[in-house]
């Protein structure tokens, strides 16, 4: 049998400062009841102007590191995945090498929107799997408030920031990631875009004016191809591995409506919407970043026990998507 890569050590980070429902109420035509009614978000957290993308995506890889009891040292190679990087180059994986002071570690970024971890967790894989590397750090980390327009009521409420980290390792007690399918359809790139600020459309006066360097979002067309995708990415997954549904512990799903969870969750049969894990009400949308800080959280706050296996699932502007099942195995969940 060969040796499967696995998630040794998980981290987060979330900002202090919380943008409440009530706080947006004061910004933007919206009530409360109509954002907790129609995404079930009543909060989320806000980056300060000096916690950076960067920043944030090292305090979460320290705490990844920390739970893995690796030294920062023995990383191998750095994946961070963004869609707000600190600058457009260099990469943001650059900048939290330096802060970690993991001067052994190659390092880049990778873009596929909300879907950015679970494309990282496959690269992860690949690289440790083929003996290329022997740790490989994945980093999630978002600063969704520096692209989120605060006059548009339609997106602004969804976004929050934050980060995740995994180390992703053969040796060691963690996760087994037992399988990941994933996809993507750029012929719906337009349904969720920056449209400003790329060599299309470099910034001027006038895109800065059109408030082109914001989010823009086709929501209710996403919606519809959010729930697709994310089950029939999950049954992919599922069936290479010939599971039941039934033996599916618990559902981490990219936390961007609690309404597009629920659509996911229906769709299984066998999956009551406890073992959905959702963090969507206090975090909102943090893009990327939002399966590793639910995955961290479940596994902080539930005894998850050894041959359990969690589900990820997640969508994201490209469209892209993806899902992963990961199994519990060795000592850290005796
Ligand atoms: N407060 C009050 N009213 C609002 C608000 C608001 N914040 N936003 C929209 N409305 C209004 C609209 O103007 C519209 O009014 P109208 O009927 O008078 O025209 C009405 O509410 C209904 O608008 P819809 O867009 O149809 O609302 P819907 O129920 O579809 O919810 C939402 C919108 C929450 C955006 C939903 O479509 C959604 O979650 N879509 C998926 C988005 C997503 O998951 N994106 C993830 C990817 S993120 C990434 O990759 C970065």
């Amino acid at each position: 049998m060969t040796c499967k890569a696995k998630i040794i050590g998980t981290g987060s980070y979330l900002p202090a400062k919380v943008l409440t429902n009530f706080d947006l109420e004061h910004m933007v035509e919206t009530s409360d009841e109509w954002i907790v009614t129609r995404t079930g978000i009543q909060e989320r957290r806000i980056a300060q102007a000096t916690e950076y993308t960067s920043m944030m995506g090292a305090k979460a890889a320290l705490c990844a590191l920390q739970d893995a009891k690796v030294d920062s040292e023995q990383i191998d190679h750095i994946i961070v995945a963004t869609l707000t990087p600190d600058y457009l180059f260099p990469s943001t994986a650059c900048l939290i090498q330096k802060e970690l002071r993991a001067k052994k570690a190659s390092a880049m970024d990778i873009q596929a929107a909300c879907t950015g971890y679970l494309y990282a967790l496959s690269l992860a894989k690949a690289l440790v799997e083929t003996g290329i590397y022997k740790n490989v750090l994945i980093v999630a980390a978002e600063k969704l408030s520096s692209i989120t327009d605060y006059q548009d009521r339609s997106t602004c409420v969804l976004f929050g920031d934050g980060a995740s980290a995994a180390l992703v390792s053969l040796e060691g007690s963690g996760l087994s990631i037992d399988s990941v399918r994933l996809g993507a359809d750029g012929e719906l790139a337009d349904l969720l875009m920056m449209p400003a600020g790329g060599c299309r459309n470099p910034a001027t006066q006038e895109t800065v004016m059109r408030r082109e360097h914001f989010i823009k979002m086709a929501g209710n067309e996403v919606f519809k191809h959010a729930v697709r995708r994310m089950e029939s990415a999950s049954k992919e997954c599922l069936e290479a591995l010939g599971l039941e549904e039934l033996e599916i512990s618990w559902v981490v799903p990219h936390q961007a409506n609690s309404r597009i969870i629920s659509a996911i969750a229906k769709r299984f049969e066998h999956l009551p919407e406890e073992r959905v894990y959702k963090t969507i009400q206090k975090y909102g949308n943090t893009s990327a970043s939002s399966i590793g800080i639910a995955l961290d959280e479940l596994l902080h706050n539930h005894s998850v026990k050894a041959q359990e296996k969690i589900l990820l699932t997640a969508f994201g502007a490209g469209l892209t998507w993806g899902a992963a099942v990961l199994r519990a195995e060795g000592e850290k969940f005796a």
